[in-house]
């Protein structure tokens, strides 16, 4: 049978009502007032953000209720099914009540020939293992894979909240989340210790020492005499 229900039957729970608080408000209308007038609903993406980040700060979880789409779809004068359609297709917003801890585990090639499986199954044992996209009995974890995070030098990854868990193996991964869950918020980045993305053990580029400055290459004229 088709479900013909719109997408904004679909969202559901939730508080019934939402509003930016005086903070919120502010920080919304300064990214208002990056676009010409008439043009605020170009806005939706970051009041979306802001929404959910308030959402966090008042119920602990960073999600979308039906109700805080509708706020800002009337902060920014816009039919409500226009903002429901950008919450839907972007996967960083989530319509379905999350954790407090949303894990969102890479599951792309990369990562998983990188061992991602590890990470997943790691994730799924702390949320208890209930089905990805619903909330552990305690409240604290839901689990979601994804498609790439544009991270894939530093494969695997787990992403929780504002921060990339990289380098990961399924030891690694529990450490992080016993860690959340004493309420810590474990320093992102890799768990090998590698700076960035540079590469693991010793350098094999970029070996060459400089030669001091100021480097003229071979060939080039010679500096004009001072006052010359
Ligand atoms: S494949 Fe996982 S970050 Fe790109």
């Amino acid at each position: 049978m088709t479900d013909r229900s719109t997408p904004a039957q679909a969202y559901h729970g939730g508080p019934a009502t939402f509003a930016f608080s005086e903070a919120y408000r502010k920080a919304a209308e300064k990214q208002i007032a990056k676009y010409p007038p008439g043009k605020q609903a170009s806005a939706v993406k970051a009041l979306l953000d802001l929404a959910m980040r308030q959402m966090e700060e008042e119920t602990g979880a960073r999600w979308l209720p039906r109700a805080a789409m509708d706020h800002v779809a009337a902060v920014l004068g816009m039919p409500p099914i226009r903002v429901y359609e950008v919450a839907s297709f972007y996967s960083m917003f989530k319509t379905r009540p999350v954790g407090r801890y949303h894990l969102q585990v890479c599951t792309t090639t990369p990562c998983w020939l990188r061992g991602s499986d590890a990470v997943l199954a790691a994730c799924r044992r702390a949320a208890g293992g209930v089905p990805d996209g619903t909330v552990s009995a305690d409240g604290m974890f839901s689990v979601e894979e994804v498609e790439c995070l544009g991270a894939c030098v530093n494969a695997p990854i787990l992403w929780v909240g504002d921060h990339y868990y990289e380098d990961l193996d399924g030891p690694a991964t529990e450490r992080i989340l016993e860690a959340l869950r004493r309420g810590e918020v474990p320093p992102p980045g890799s768990a090998i210790g590698r700076q960035g993305s540079a590469p693991e053990g010793v350098r094999t580029t970029l070996l060459d020492v400089p030669p001091p400055l100021p480097y003229r290459p071979e060939g080039a004229a010679p500096e004009p005499a001072e006052g010359g």
